[in-house]
């Protein structure tokens, strides 16, 4: 949530930042700002709520040239998206500009006593107590890294922010307070970059350092220098990252989300390749961190995520009884902690992420951590968070993700979890080699599969043009369905703002069935697995109370031809990977009728790419 950038070196500050701000615009588009240093005896600034296409007609042709400055992308949390609460945010006396991701919490604490000290306001954020006080200390005499220190060690909260001083205008300090929002420094040739994540720095440089929460990055043309919060210097090398900066671009595609959804059969190429292996069925999983030993120590596994990876994982979940016999537990990462979950070493805690970076993600496996549990994360990011915590990291490698709406990295991390249970089940002796045979088949033809999916795009696109004037959707599956109705349900209403509820097919007839009649239609997932016969008395029975049916059903089985109002038909793959093929037809259907309904597909409202304020 929220995006940074900031710049310093030879180049011209001003159009490198507006550029990539347009590529973090995923992580919020409240509202757009930037500070620039021209030389001359004041920052210019320009802030603009709304896109970053308001901010861009304010500044064309406006832009000083600059050596170095800060901008943000804003997701509102404390004040309405207003240019007055679009960051950068100053002090009163302009000395120093800020941009902020995260939440100070005791900032009206602090705001109340700067008031009484006289001061002015300029927006209803928390960041502007920020700006405040790191004048202050800078007017006492401390540099600008010891003055973010003084001013950070007032505040509680979590976040990240970068500040620029304008009687030394070429420095960038940047920190990173608890687990909300990460740092990423990058290293060019005589200049520096500082952004809330990576595919910002892209186009310009491979070379990065992660900030861990508590640290400071001290950012010149020439160097950067690290320490923590307490001032200790710390070694901070700089690493190679290989990302594609190509990835990144929407290339021909409309939107992000419809490239992501047909990026899916390479990226899983790219998922199984070499993991995936033949005679005798195994899976080579690098950055597994346990030995055999030790895997079979585990009694438990607990996976957690948030959102769309939390629904991977209620898969995962499956796979992980199914092929590797443990017993298993999913849980919303945000609930994790309320519960006081009975934990240990013999605990293995696996978390999902896209980003890395999800705040309540975190704050889970930090408890997963005091526990002494054993920990994996499946991530699609290098270098995240999540990675650094975590045991060991099972990556999606399925690129960089940008649409808000999720994707290509639901099917990444169905097929991580798939590949740790077949991992947990050979290592414990547990998964019959017929079995493993025919899953490391069936993950190899899952690029295939997938494929042939996306060939159902246009009869979709038809469909969501007789649906789209709904306004209720219900989505109902059983066993591995479940989560994909719940996965299907939170596609459509993120970007199409449709209500869409996604149930366990067996709840229906414990109150949602109230709320069927010819107005909200239900798409039923009714693969032919051993509950399909279920599904279809569930069909049945929205038929009789005049319920509009969708649904969706494997190769070969017209049995639900004269039930059902609308039949799309998945491709043929093992039963346990069918989630796979239908998370395409759930994602492709909240497509088109987005599309249909003119919704803005890639930045639905209200909504950040990455989470990281709780
Ligand atoms: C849905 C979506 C969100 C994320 C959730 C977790 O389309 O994108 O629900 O899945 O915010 O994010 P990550 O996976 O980055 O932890």
């Amino acid at each position: 949530m929220c995006g940074i950038i900031g710049y310093t070196g030879e180049r011209s500050a001003g159009p490198l930042i507006m550029e990539a701000l347009r590529r973090l615009e995923y992580r919020g588009y409240d509202s757009t700002g930037l500070a620039l240093f021209d030389h001359g005896s004041s920052f210019f600034v320009a802030r603009a709520a709304g896109k970053i296409d308001q901010l861009a007609s304010r500044v064309e042709g406006r832009l000083p040239a600059a050596a170095a400055g800060i901008g943000h992308t804003r997701w509102a949390t404390h004040g309405a998206a207003t240019d007055a609460n679009a960051h950068p945010h100053l002090d009163p006396s302009g000395r120093v500009a800020i941009v902020h991701n995260g939440i100070v919490e005791n900032y009206e604490e602090l705001r109340t006593a700067l008031l009484a000290r006289g001061r002015h306001f300029a927006s209803d954020t928390d960041t502007e107590v920020l700006a405040h006080l790191i004048a202050d200390a800078l007017e006492a005499g401390r540099d600008l890294p010891a003055a973010v220190r003084d001013a950070v060690a007032r505040t509680t909260g979590a976040y990240a922010l970068v500040a620029i001083d304008r009687d030394e205008p070429g420095r960038l300090v940047a920190v990173r307070v608890g687990n909300a929002g990460g740092i990423v420094v990058g290293r060019g040739e005589r200049e520096h970059f500082v952004a809330s994540d990576l595919a910002a720095l892209l186009p310009h440089t491979r070379e990065v350092a992660f900030l861990e929460p508590g640290e400071l990055a001290d950012v010149r043309a020439a160097a950067a220098s690290f320490c923590t919060l307490a001032g200790e210097p710390l070694d901070r090398p700089f690493e190679a990252q290989t990302l594609d900066p190509i990835a990144a671009v929407r290339g021909r595609y409309k939107h992000f989300m419809l490239k992501e959804i047909w990026e899916q059969p390479d990226g899983l190429l790219d998922a199984v390749r070499g993991r995936y292996l033949l005679a005798p069925a195994h899976v080579a999983l690098e950055g597994f961190p346990f030995d055999a030993e030790r895997v079979r120590q585990f009694t438990r596994v607990v996976l957690i995520g948030m959102g769309t990876s939390w629904h991977a994982a209620m898969v995962g979940r499956h796979y992980i009884e199914r092929l590797a016999r443990i017993p298993a537990e999913v849980d919303n990462a945000a609930e994790f902690g309320y519960r006081r979950a009975i934990l240990d070493e013999h605990t293995l805690v696996i978390s999902v992420s896209q980003s890395g970076e999800t705040v309540d993600l975190l704050a889970a496996m930090e408890v997963a951590r005091r526990a002494g549990c054993a920990q994996l994360t499946v991530c699609n990011t290098p270098g995240a968070q999540t990675t650094r915590v975590a045991d060991g990291t099972i990556y999606m490698r399925m690129g960089p993700e940008i649409a808000v709406a999720s994707t290509k990295c639901f099917t990444g991390a169905m097929v991580a979890l798939h590949a740790i249970a077949l991992h947990l089940g050979r290592a414990r002796g547990t998964l019959d080699p017929a079995e493993a045979e025919a899953q490391v088949a069936g993950a190899l033809h899952l690029p295939a599969a997938v494929g042939e999916a996306l060939l159902l795009a246009p009869a979709i696109e038809q469909l969501a043009k007789r649906y789209a004037a709904y306004e209720n959707f219900l989505f109902l599956g059983r066993g591995l369905s479940f989560p994909l109705a719940l996965e299907g349900a939170l596609k459509l209403k993120e970007v199409s703002y449709l209500h869409a509820e996604g149930y366990a097919a067996g709840e229906m007839k414990h109150g949602p069935i109230a709320l069927i009649d010819e107005r909200m239609p239900t798409v039923a997932l009714a693969p032919s697995d051993e509950l399909r016969d279920k599904m279809r008395s569930n069909i049945q029975q929205l038929k009789a109370r005049r319920g509009r049916v969708v649904a969706i059903v494997s190769a070969g089985d017209a049995s639900l031809s004269a039930l059902a109002d609308d039949m799309l038909t998945l491709p043929d793959t093992d039963q346990l990977l069918v989630p796979f093929v239908a998370a395409v037809v759930m994602q492709l259907l909240a497509y088109y009728v987005a599309l249909e309904r003119g919704c803005d597909v890639d930045q639905p409202r209200n909504l950040a790419k990455t989470v990281t304020v709780e």
